[in-house]
């Protein structure tokens, strides 16, 4: 091949990205999100028990940092689904025919390359939706998707699973399988995640699917060492978040003077994530005209992650129209994936 032809195939694959490619963000048209910029934080900050939202977890730090507690030994979730997507790809493929694959909370895609390699084999055509609220991650993700499967088209949604799920137009295929991979579930509390089955249900049509993967309950030290890495990278995790709000609202939390603290509440099975003060201090954050008072030994409640029972989840997602299809797990019974169809 002379230059010239390398040259032209290389724009012409461009040229097929971009006919194969669509980008919607959502977070431009509305203005909800930034409506009342920190009004959330505030709220958090002045209660008796003080918290902050979980979405300030997500900066470009926050996000690099959670990449790397997906690869650390002691966090098992991430390894775990991934076999099992490995292992059950294509007969998930197979129990649902053709069918469209919206994704909540995509990041890197990475676990869906394991879905499109078995909808593929299988000679379907490749319909991906991912949904995201960083932009940045949707496009650059998406780009390298459509670089290595020729045949997939991708219309990505960039904003809050509420707003996507409200946009989403019918399916371009068959039929539809909204996938919400990785957990993310247990960072909802019960009635965040009671709501959003709801919004699962009120999107899908009859006969189409849902695909949800959850961290099972297990022993308690096992839960606590994946919370408390050795390596420091989840305190680091949660501590960025007082970084975030630094960057974001100028201001001056000072990240030596707070220490990570992970353990699991073994009555409501969740793992909580707190930042504890280990002095008594008084911080600023200017662009919200906001001060806030630290005791020595006072929490932040930054996260949960809950822990499920399979029996439970099911009963709920059944009294939602969501049946059980299928139920898959790894031989520790660890992780669970549940496929799920929509029923009257
Ligand atoms: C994103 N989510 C499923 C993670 C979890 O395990 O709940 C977030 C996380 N927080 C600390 N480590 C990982």
């Amino acid at each position: 091949m002379t230059l010239f032809q390398a040259a032209n195939n290389k724009t012409s694959s461009q040229d097929s990205i971009e006919k194969r490619l669509e980008i919607q963000n959502l977070l431009d048209t509305n203005l909800i999100v930034s409506s009342r910029p920190g009004i959330d934080v505030i709220e958090g900050l002045n209660r008796t028990a003080k918290s902050i939202p979980v979405r300030y977890f997500y900066d470009n730090r926050g996000s690099e940092l959670f990449e790397e507690i997906c690869e650390l030994p002691e966090y098992y979730l991430t390894r775990t689904e991934m076999s099992i997507l490995k292992q059950y790809a294509s007969e998930i493929a197979q129990s649902t025919g053709i069918c469209e694959l919206v994704e909540l909370g995509s990041g890197s895609s990475t676990k869906t390359r394991v879905l499109l390699d078995a909808y593929n084999q299988l000679g379907y055509p490749l319909y991906y939706v991912p949904i995201d609220v960083s932009a940045g991650i949707l496009e650059s993700s998406a780009r390298q998707l459509l670089a290595d499967y020729p045949s997939l088209q991708v219309h990505a949604l960039a904003g809050t699973y509420e707003l996507a799920l409200a946009q989403l137009q019918p399916s371009q295929l068959p039929s539809r399988m909204i996938c919400f991979i990785g957990s993310t579930l247990g960072n909802l509390n019960s009635q965040e995640c009671d709501a959003f089955f709801s919004h699962i249900t009120a999107t899908l049509q009859l006969g189409e699917y849902f695909l949800l993967g959850i961290d099972l309950q297990k022993p308690k030290d096992l839960l606590e060492a994946a919370y408390n890495d050795s390596q420091g990278v989840t305190a680091a995790f949660n501590l960025n978040m007082l970084e975030h709000l630094n960057w974001r609202f100028d201001g001056n939390f000072d990240t030596t003077q707070f220490e990570h603290w992970a353990f699991y509440n073994e009555a409501e099975h969740q793992i909580e994530l707190h930042l504890r003060s280990l002095r008594s201090q008084t911080v600023e954050l200017r662009a919200l005209n906001f001060t806030v008072h630290f005791d020595e030994g006072e929490t932040i409640f930054t996260e949960i992650s809950r822990k499920f029972d399979l029996n439970t989840i099911q009963q709920q997602l059944n009294a939602k129209g969501l049946v059980t299809q299928k139920v898959w797990t790894d031989s520790n019974r660890w992780f669970g994936l549940l496929l799920c169809q929509m029923q009257a």
